[in-house]
């Protein structure tokens, strides 16, 4: 199928790679970039360096017909798609809200690389996860730059895949496209409407940006209000699976799961980006994200007073088992994991080992398989893995992640 549009993709990661490969099926002629030359060898060998079901067979076929070549370098294109990363800064803090700072370097460099290459008629989308005004932004970088933006497009166009289903909600999701005018909304949706089967909803850019902060944000305050309810119980002595439990049989209420905490790139991100341009009126937002952030502490304080406990009860230090790093079930994606920070945080302050059946190596703590794992004195169970069950669970042992749950 032969479509004879050029996209340019700035960014060739967990979204920018998938895009890749599933526009390349599509017949567009796809020029992948990144600044890593490692990426850029692996997916010119047709593979894939993610770990991500079915990338690796889009990637192969999509290289071997000569519909994807990555470099790193941008070419002109019909098309140009931003998907770099957006974290925060490491060492500053909003001085007004004491609250993380969002990085949108990335987004500024890959604009102007782009820049030398846009010529009228191109369309220009950032799909980066990105704080209100970015897409504007970007406009104006490329004005600088000297690109008459009167004749291109420029839209931005969140994603929302789920890691693990990425190209199967690549193409099924339903995707908000906003463009920095309406001639720019329509380009832009008219764009993905010739690659997604999920409905494509116009708005303005600033709407589409704050929709994407917005579904995280939703996610974290919901979560938020079940790991405050944990610990509330934990206080009066009630099994909060059960309350969950009961309370939901309301036909109207759906609380969700406490965890050990939230993790990830992206929700226990992005909602610090409305944080710092809210001026202090996002309170329900930061407290939410403080919550999440300080159940973790919470965790830890709770697994230090059980091994201190069990020490003067049995008269020797416990051995100690951390079961699950990832920051969430059935997943390998250590990154921002409130699991991974706590096994951090005890390892030097107990005897430790840590079981994480989907990382084979990590140098960082003393990894052991489940059977050798489950033999230590107190296993603290951080994250719901498939492979860790109920019927080993001992008294002596912590779960923080409802493997022990009757209430399902
Ligand atoms: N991964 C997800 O599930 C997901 C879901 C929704 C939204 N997002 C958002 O999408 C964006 C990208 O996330 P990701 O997970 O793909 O990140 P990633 O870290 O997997 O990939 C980003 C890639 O961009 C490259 N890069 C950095 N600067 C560049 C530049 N100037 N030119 C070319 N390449 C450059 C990096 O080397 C990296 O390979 C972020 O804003 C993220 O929040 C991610």
């Amino acid at each position: 199928m032969e479509n004879k549009r050029k996209v340019c993709i700035m960014g060739m990661g967990y979204i920018g790679l998938p895009t890749a490969a599933l526009l390349a099926d599509r017949g567009y002629q796809v020029h992948g970039v990144d600044i890593n030359q490692d990426i850029i060898d692996i997916i010119n060998r047709g593979e894939s360096h993610i770990v991500e079901p079915e990338l690796d067979t889009f990637v192969h076929s999509a290289v071997k017909s000569r519909y994807l070549l990555a470099n790193i370098e941008p070419a002109e294109a019909d098309i140009f798609i931003i998907a770099v990363p957006t974290p925060f800064h490491a060492d500053k803090l909003n001085e007004i809200t004491n609250s993380p700072i969002p990085n949108v370097d990335y987004i500024v460099d890959a604009t102007k690389q782009i820049a030398p290459y846009v010529k009228s008629g191109n369309l220009i989308l950032l799909e980066s996860t990105s704080p209100v005004g970015t897409t504007d932004m970007v406009a104006e970088i490329l004005k600088k730059e000297g690109v008459d933006i009167g004749g291109i497009y420029i839209a931005h166009s969140p994603e929302r895949v789920l890691p693990g289903h990425i190209i199967r909600e690549l193409i099924e999701n339903d995707r908000v496209v906003g463009g920095i005018n309406n001639a720019s909304t329509k380009e832009a949706a008219e764009f993905y409407r010739t690659f997604i089967d999920g409905e494509v909803l116009e708005t303005t850019a600033k709407t589409a940006e704050m929709a994407k902060l917005t579904e995280n944000s939703f996610r974290d305050v919901n979560i938020a209000f079940a790991n405050e309810l944990s610990m509330l119980c934990d206080d009066m002595d009630i099994n909060v699976r059960e309350l969950i439990f009961l309370a939901n049989k309301h036909p109207r209420v759906n609380v969700l799961n406490p965890s050990c905490g939230v993790g990830g790139h992206c929700i226990s991100v992005d909602p610090w980006f409305i944080v710092d341009s809210a001026n202090g009126k996002a309170k329900i937002i930061a407290q939410a994200r403080r919550t999440n952030d300080y159940k973790a502490d919470w965790v830890l304080e709770k697994i230090k007073n059980t091994v201190q406990q069990y020490e003067v009860k049995h008269n020797k230090k416990p051995t100690v088992t951390c079961m699950g790093l990832a920051f969430k079930p059935d997943i390998d994606d250590l990154r921002e994991s409130p699991a991974l920070y706590i096994a951090q945080k005890l390892n030097g302050f107990i005897n430790m080992i840590c079981v994480e059946p989907n990382v084979k190596i990590f140098n960082k703590l003393d990894l052991v398989d489940i059977k050798t794992g489950l033999k230590s004195d107190i296993c603290i169970y951080l994250v719901a893995h498939k492979e860790f069950c109920k019927e080993n669970i001992k008294e002596s042992d912590l779960d923080f992640c409802g493997i022990n749950n009757s209430y399902n």
